[in-house]
């Protein structure tokens, strides 16, 4: 897929062009896209290489951002920017493409929308309602109610996708928004993309003839715009590559690329984006073949040895399994789970019936009980930490960290007396404190084995199940050496360290294996001893995240659809040990996986290496650090080293297969800093002086900045622009609010040789920096307004600018006052320092803050409010226009030095955030001391929440008058304010109560 460019370009014409992405983005558009895309779960392109690898970049972003490096500006900002949506498939044309491929309008919808004089050269109708006749239809003209008019209508059968295209398009035209229209869509990336690009290489051509470009897809334009900028196809670097998506994405639109990462297992799932997701059709079909074959071999050795089926032919689809303890008070042996339901839409629970004999439990499985059952099933005999059974009307309960035996050292350690696991253990020993009970299997009938609707039921085992558990078990026993030498099962032990103290402290097990059932050992062992392919490697992960006794029975809620399943290990970042686990049989394994498929140009070299070992230049880096990461990938990512470790295939033989925890970059302190700033050095030393990095951040507060500025300013780059992306995540781990912004910063190589600058003389220069900045912004807002209805940027994204303007001043300088900047970069923090980065970046925010005058509001009055006041005024604006995302709120309130924004926040779910409105506030909620309160604008709403109460205005402007010293010269910005409450405000009430009370104060004569 090389692209073959034949026009004469001249090599290098746009060495010191500044690339697009320093002056326009859409970053409003891209957001979205990015959302869109991460909403697709499964749906995403590389997920199913490996859904256990968490935080993967949204691919339309990087496909943005590569476009944006390399894209240069001509003097047209508005029409750079509208090429650069075209490219994006973001502009009115590709949207009605992308919802065309999408089949996303009916033909109803289009007859609704449209004007139309000759419906029915598209249009077939068929009559739904009795005495419509052919003659009323034929004068039937869109826009048209079908329902109404009694009929229905389908497209004809000749019309072609080009002909319904033009339909489409105006059909979308009539919806409100970019959001509204793009999620019809499908996403760029899963339309025809020679059809979906057609209308755009001759407009591109066009565009950039000066440049004499003429490309016909994006390896061509990527290529030629890289010969013009570095001379040659741009070579596209990521250091920390992570699950791929970076260099995958840029490798699918033509650079050439070269992926690293300190961790094996993200190295191979960047190899297997580029060379499963992104091979061949051909290289596909072998590919699977060689699924097919694996699978079929480990299938026929399972039913040779006869473990998974029963004596009728019927196969085990799951295991159900639970750890068992004794109670110290009766002497019992008690089965744990949280829960003993099986299914809640079959009604199906696991019994505990007493053996007094035997001081212990049958688990009979029962299915079709009465609600009640199973509501009374769900209460576990683990409750809240304590393990909870009833015996003979009386019911016991014991802290689980009584039977473990916790206790605490003399010097504040913990422990207890659970048994650490030797290297030859498979199985709990008899004396162990939990033993491990298989409780349930979960039985496919043998004549829907392959059918694609399979009957099954759940049966506790049956003696001859037993027998076959035994059996396993022997085999394990006698092999489980030979299989730790030969790597076909890890013999690795378990690190501890922040995850992987947890199966150790909650188990005793100390070794990878022991997270494993005997019956997942034999069939990985003989899965294993078959995978010699790299591709195929991939595929052992994808089961291993499916194996395990760290893998859960999912209950699907009664009214939900489908059926109750075997979840996967990571379906969160950590190591949780479970009371009750599933296994799933290797039959229900999906060994033969059906990848996408998105043919990749690939010179590509894949690297296992710390970032800061760089040895191969590249022309641009994108980067997307550890930085404070919730995911210990070195940690977590050792379950799937452990097997694989030993013997790995051509080429994941030449890596390093070992988490290296201590060359990981984490957390936040010195270390980190200094891993970063050599990492970023090296990426520096490793690209030409016209090299672009972008590095891409959660955006948290002016800390983050801080400490990531100084990095990579003393790495020897200078920033040039910043970008905020809305992506949104509402993490499992941090529920409550917690919303993610990225920041996308652009940077460039530092000018050589030394330059000192003063902060004193910095200030001036910073903030006519971000003046022009912001002004340039809202320029091209205005422009764009007029043509499209909705601008290009929003507040977030002037705001970002306008923080970026002030970095850019002054990551110019290599010394500020005495000091040098990596001694800045390293230098120990005291606590609530406040660096120069920090001033800047304040100075920029409230520069940016006074030019971001909400409409309708004069640059006067806003002049005079304090940040909480802007803020409120700011956002009830935003509100007006649909927004609703928290992330907005977090931000603002970080730019208006808001202290508690939550305390005026009516809601605050991510996507669902707003105000409190006036009549919401209690009167303790506005009292002097609260921030609001204290405020022109508290004193408001006081005045307003009295009105509804029909006080009378000339009582409240005296109560005013009297409480306010600066009554007079604040009355133009009350005035004002009160305006635009009555404007802006959600609630009738509050408007018409503004309303009244802004007459009263406007008309109000001296002396009254
Ligand atoms: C946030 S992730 C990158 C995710 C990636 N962009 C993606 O889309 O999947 C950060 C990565 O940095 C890697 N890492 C941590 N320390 C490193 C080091 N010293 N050198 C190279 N990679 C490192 C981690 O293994 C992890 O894969």
């Amino acid at each position: 897929m090389h692209a073959k460019t034949k026009t004469t370009l001249t090599p290098l014409a746009l060495k010191d062009a500044p690339a697009l992405i320093e002056t326009v983005f859409p970053a409003q558009k891209v957001s979205f896209e990015a959302q869109k895309e991460r909403k697709a779960n499964l749906g995403q392109t590389l997920t199913g290489l490996g859904s256990y690898w968490k935080g993967r970049k949204p691919l339309i972003l990087v496909r943005a951002i590569v476009l944006g490096c390399l894209l240069p500006p001509t003097d047209d900002a508005q029409a750079d920017l509208a090429l650069f949506e075209k490219l994006m498939a973001f502009d009115e044309e590709g949207l009605a493409r992308r919802s065309l491929a999408a089949n996303a309008l009916s033909p109803a919808e289009i007859a609704a929308n449209i004007d139309l004089d000759n419906p029915w050269d598209y249009f077939k109708a068929t009559v739904r309602r009795l005495g419509v006749t052919g003659g009323d239809i034929r004068w039937m003209r869109f826009p048209l109610d079908v329902d109404a008019a009694g009929i229905s209508i389908r497209w004809r059968r000749h019309i072609t996708d080009d002909e319904k295209f033009v339909l489409y398009r105006r059909a979308l035209a009539t919806l409100p928004s970019y959001e509204a229209k793009a999620s019809i869509a499908k996403r760029p990336e899963e339309v025809d993309q020679d059809w979906l690009y057609a209308p755009v290489w001759p407009q591109v051509n066009r565009h950039y003839a000066h440049l004499g470009l003429d490309a016909h897809s994006f390896p061509e334009l990527v290529e030629q715009l890289g010969i013009l900028r570095y001379g040659r196809r741009p070579r596209v670097g990521d250091t920390f590559c992570g699950g791929g998506s970076i260099p995958f994405e840029a490798a699918r639109i033509g650079c050439d690329v070269y992926a690293s990462d300190l961790n094996p297992v993200a190295c191979m799932l960047t190899w297997g984006a580029l060379n499963i997701i992104g091979s061949s059709p051909e290289r596909r079909t072998e590919i699977e073949k060689g699924q097919e074959r694996v699978a079929k071999a480990v299938d026929a050795e399972i039913t040779k040895l006869g473990i998974e089926h029963d004596k009728q032919g019927n196969r085990a689809k799951s295991y159900l399994y639970c750890l068992e303890t004794r109670c110290p008070e009766t002497g019992w042996m008690i089965p744990l789970s949280p829960s003993w339901v099986i299914s809640k839409g079959r009604n199906i629970i696991a019994r505990l019936k007493p053996d007094h004999r035997n001081k212990r439990f049958e688990v009979e499985i029962v299915s079709g009980v009465s609600d009640k059952e199973v509501a009374a099933a769900d209460q576990g005999t683990v409750q809240e930490g304590d393990m909870v059974y009833t015996l003979d009307g009386k019911t016991y309960r014991t802290p689980i960290k009584t039977l473990r035996g916790d206790y605490r050292n003399t010097d504040g350690s913990t422990g207890n007396r659970l048994r650490r696991w030797e290297k030859s253990d498979f199985k709990p020993r008899p004396e162990d404190i939990f033993q491990e009970r298989l409780y349930a299997i979960h039985w496919i009938t043998k004549a829907t084995l392959n059918k694609s609707r399979q009957e099954t039921w759940f049966a506790a085992p049956t003696d001859a199940d037993w027998e076959c558990e035994r059996r396993v078990e022997k085999l394990v026993a006698e092999n489980l050496s030979r299989w730790h030498d030969e790597g076909l099962v890890p013999d690795m032990a378990i690190e501890p360290g922040y995850n992987t103290d947890q199966p150790i402290r909650e188990r005793g097990w100390t070794h990878w294996h022991h997270m494993f059932s005997p019956r997942d050992l034999l069939k990985l062992a003989l899965l294993r001893k078959h995978i010699s392919e790299p591709e195929l490697v991939l595929e052992l992960c994808g089961t291993l995240d499916f194996c395990s006794k760290l893998s859960r029975w999912i209950v699907r809620f009664s009214s939900g659809g489908g059926s109750d399943f075997t979840s996967n290990v990571f379906s969160n970042q950590a190591l949780n040990t479970l009371y009750n686990w599933a296994n799933r049989s290797f039959f229900d394994h999906d060994f033969v996986q059906n990848y996408k498929n998105a043919p990749v140009h690939i010179n590509a070299s894949v690297v296992c290496a710390p970032s800061s070992e760089l040895t191969q230049a590249q022309d641009i880096f994108i980067t997307d650090p550890p930085y404070a990461d919730a995911v210990n990938y070195e940690e977590i990512t050792e379950f799937f080293i452990a097997w694989l470790r030993k013997n790995p295939p051509k080429p994941f033989d030449d890596w390093v297969w070992d988490s290296r925890r201590a060359l990981a970059i984490k957390g936040s302190d010195e270390d980190f800093r200094r891993g970063m700033v050599a990492a970023y050095k090296a990426m520096a030393d490793h690209m030409p002086d016209n090299g672009m990095q972008c590095v891409m951040f959660t955006h948290q507060n002016t800390s983050v900045w801080s400490d990531l500025i100084g990095i990579f300013w003393a790495a020897g780059l200078q920033v040039v622009a910043a970008w905020y992306i809305a992506t949104e995540t509402t993490s499992e781990l941090k529920k409550g609010g917690y919303v993610q912004g990225t920041v996308i910063l652009m940077l460039k190589k530092r000018a050589a040789g030394e330059r000192t600058g003063f902060k004193q003389r910095l200030l001036p220069a910073v903030r006519q920096e971000v003046v022009r900045q912001i002004e340039s912004m809202l320029h091209l807002n205005d422009t764009v307004t007029v043509h499209h209805g909705e601008p290009v940027f929003n507040d977030s994204d002037l705001q970002m600018a306008g923080y970026a303007a002030a970095l850019k001043v002054l990551t110019a300088y290599t010394h500020i006052g005495g000091e040098d900047v990596t001694s800045f970069a390293l230098r120990p923090r005291a606590r609530g320092e406040v660096t120069v980065v920090d001033e800047m970046v304040q100075q920029a925010a409230e520069t940016a803050s006074n030019l971001l005058v909400p409409e309708g509001l004069s640059a006067d009055t806003w002049a005079k409010l304090t940040g909480i006041e802007r803020f409120m005024l700011r956002m009830l604006d935003m509100e007006t226009t649909g927004s609703s995302k928290l992330d907005n709120y977090q931000n603002f309130a970080k730019a208006f030095h808001v202290e508690d924004y939550a305390r005026v926040m009516g809601d605050m779910r991510p996507n669902q955030a707003r105000l409190k409105r006036v009549s919401e506030y209690a009167s303790r909620d506005l009292t002097d001391s609260t921030e609001i309160g204290a405020t022109n604008l508290g004193r408001l709403f006081i005045t307003l929440q009295q009105l509804y109460k029909d006080t009378e205005p000339q009582v409240i402007v005296e109560q005013m008058r009297n409480e306010m010293p600066d009554f007079l010269e604040a009355r133009s910005v009350l005035v004002d304010m009160l305006a635009f409450i009555e404007k802006k405000s959600h609630e009738p009430e509050t408007r018409s109560a503004a309303e009244v009370l802004g007459a009263r104060l406007k008309n109000l004569r001296f002396g009254e």
